[in-house]
């Protein structure tokens, strides 16, 4: 066990998510199951909203994009992590380390902001019908998106630039499956009270989104009860309770988990981080889809003609 085979002196050695062999095995055969379910789940939404011109407009727009960063943030971590417990090692390099917790970091901002663009979208949806077209154009679908990308982008870039710099002269076992920021910072020998501190930058950045989602749930309810009994009203609110599910287990995983300290991290935690990576990606899918007839029909024209083609 203590014999970890580093190839180089700059590997990092990836704990785990409990550090015991027999969990280990139990989160292997759970992994197994969860990643093939997200990548399919997520893909069958973009191929079902592409195919169906019923779904053309900005919310199964923003739906699809939210599918394709979840396969992405997804694809960030589960395949080392399968792989190596397959190799039965438990290294990886200093620039895959990086590399891996620069994409998570872009990922998971990217994921944030377009929960919002979301939000804002059955927003506008709701109290202002009459505006939805105008205010809700191609252009401005398009801006939100491509905005979303841009600062999860700008909010990965620095936090990997400074982590790079830093020195590791002790110990290098990351308390998690993954190389994550907060794990990587614990480790490092160097004065690193500027990075804990852009990290916290970084969280209030990841967390905006959060005041823009709650804000548009404040129009959604006021106008809900103002107008309660309106069909098209209460068809676009059906789709806001499955919206908020997922918010709140987003968000409450990753504020529990990066709104504290950095000396009260531990192995422990790498179980919540489970919920954040592996999780809400899977769920995404059947959560916006299960409750939707559009979607569901959509799902089925896909299949039938693939089967009748
Ligand atoms: C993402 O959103 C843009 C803008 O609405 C849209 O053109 C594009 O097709 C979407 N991406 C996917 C994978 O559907």
């Amino acid at each position: 066990m203590k014999e970890h085979n580093l190839s180089s002196a700059q590997d990092f050695i990836l704990l785990g998510i409990s550090g015991q062999q027999e969990q280990e095995d139990i989160f292997f055969i759970l992994f197994l199951f969860i990643y093939p379910t997200t990548l399919i789940g997520n893909l069958l939404i973009i191929l079902a909203i592409r195919s169906d011109s019923h779904l053309h407009n900005p919310m199964y727009f923003l739906l699809a994009n939210l599918s394709l960063v979840d396969i992405f943030f997804s694809s960030a971590t589960i395949p080392k992590m399968l792989a190596n417990h397959i190799l039965c090692s438990k290294v990886i390099s200093f620039e895959g380390c990086l590399t891996q917790m620069c994409f998570m970091l872009a990922l998971g901002n990217t994921d944030s902001y377009i929960l919002a663009a979301m939000a804002y979208d059955r927003a506008v949806a709701i109290s202002r019908p009459l505006h939805y077209t105008t205010i809700m154009s191609p252009r401005a679908c398009v801006l939100l998106v491509v905005g979303s990308w841009v600062i999860g982008n700008s909010n990965a870039f620095p936090h990997t630039l400074l982590t790079a710099n830093l020195s590791f002269c002790g110990s290098r076992e990351v308390a998690n499956f993954y190389c994550d920021i907060a794990s990587l910072l614990k480790l490092s020998c160097s004065d690193i009270q500027f990075n804990v501190k852009m990290m916290y930058l970084g969280v209030g950045v990841f967390s905006v989104p959060l005041l823009c989602i709650i804000i548009s749930y404040i129009r959604v309810f006021s106008t809900v009860l103002k107008v309660p009994s309106t069909k098209g009203v209460r068809k676009a609110f059906s789709t806001c309770g499955s919206h908020l599910t997922v918010v709140s287990l987003y968000y409450g995983t990753v504020m529990g988990m990066y709104f504290r300290p950095l000396t009260s991290y531990s192995l422990k935690d790498a179980v919540v981080t489970v919920m954040y990576i592996a999780v809400t990606p899977m769920l995404n899918p059947f959560i916006y889809s299960l409750r939707n007839r559009d979607m569901k029909a959509a799902l089925r024209k896909l299949f039938t003609k693939r089967i009748s083609s």
